[in-house]
């Protein structure tokens, strides 16, 4: 199986912090980060994605690590499940971005897509990010909205999203409580370097998030198990 492709300027996801490097590179091949690791790494500081920057071209795609959810086919269950969140084991919050953590509920290997309980600390942000699917969320607990919508999400409302919607999403500063959302998200999104004609950023969807929640899990000492349970 061929890797998926991927692109070129270097963003943090679900920060505005963006970088380009000026290389003058005119052919597209496996760059290494910072952090000793390869294309595709995890940031010390915040376990965030970074993808290299190549060049001042935004497209071809380069090759990610993981394109796959890494179990043995006769490994992989296709049956029903329930997850059981913990909004107050913080240890299980799995860090995303400055103030913003997610559970997972779910690895949609099929779709691509995955479901989670997003956790927001009032004011912080999650950078400008393109739906190449359907998103459907509701809020369970504090006050947050979309920089592009003028509605606001409260307790008990429920957001529907088209495939190509692209938002910015910030918890209100004067929320009462962190925000509690749940999202289930069809497909991947694409993390954008700025809101007015963004080249690419980053990207993100069911097999990437599986990666990420991975890695912390075995940083935290926790049951990497407990997340295969959650692929489909
Ligand atoms: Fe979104």
């Amino acid at each position: 199986m061929a890797a998926r492709k991927v692109v070129v300027s270097t963003k943090v996801i679900g920060s505005a912090q963006t970088e380009h490097q000026s290389t003058r590179q005119q052919t597209w091949r496996p760059e290494r980060c910072d952090h000793g690791g390869d294309r595709r790494c995890l940031r010390r500081d915040s376990g965030h994605q970074i993808i290299r920057s190549q060049g001042e071209r935004q497209m071809p795609i380069t090759a990610f690590n993981s394109f796959a959810d890494g179990l043995d086919s006769n490994r992989r269950n296709r049956g029903h499940f329930i997850a059981n969140i913990n909004p107050d084991d913080d240890r299980r919050w799995v860090p995303y971005a400055e103030g913003v953590w997610l559970q997972p509920c779910c690895f949609n290997v099929t779709s691509g897509g995955f479901s989670v309980v997003l956790k927001a600390l009032p004011g912080a942000k999650l950078g400008i990010h393109y739906h190449v699917g359907t998103v459907r969320g509701y809020t369970m607990r504090g006050q947050w909205r979309y920089l592009e919508h003028d509605w606001i999400a409260k307790p008990g409302t429920f957001i529907y999203e088209p495939a190509g919607e692209a938002h910015t999403l910030v918890a209100s500063d004067d929320s009462p409580e962190p925000v509690l959302v749940f999202f289930a998200v069809e497909g991947g999104l694409i993390y954008l370097t700025k809101a007015a004609d963004g080249g690419f950023g980053a990207y993100e969807d069911g097999f990437t998030l599986l990666e990420l929640c991975r890695k912390y899990y075995r940083q935290a000492d926790l049951d990497v198990r407990e997340l295969e349970a959650l692929i489909r």
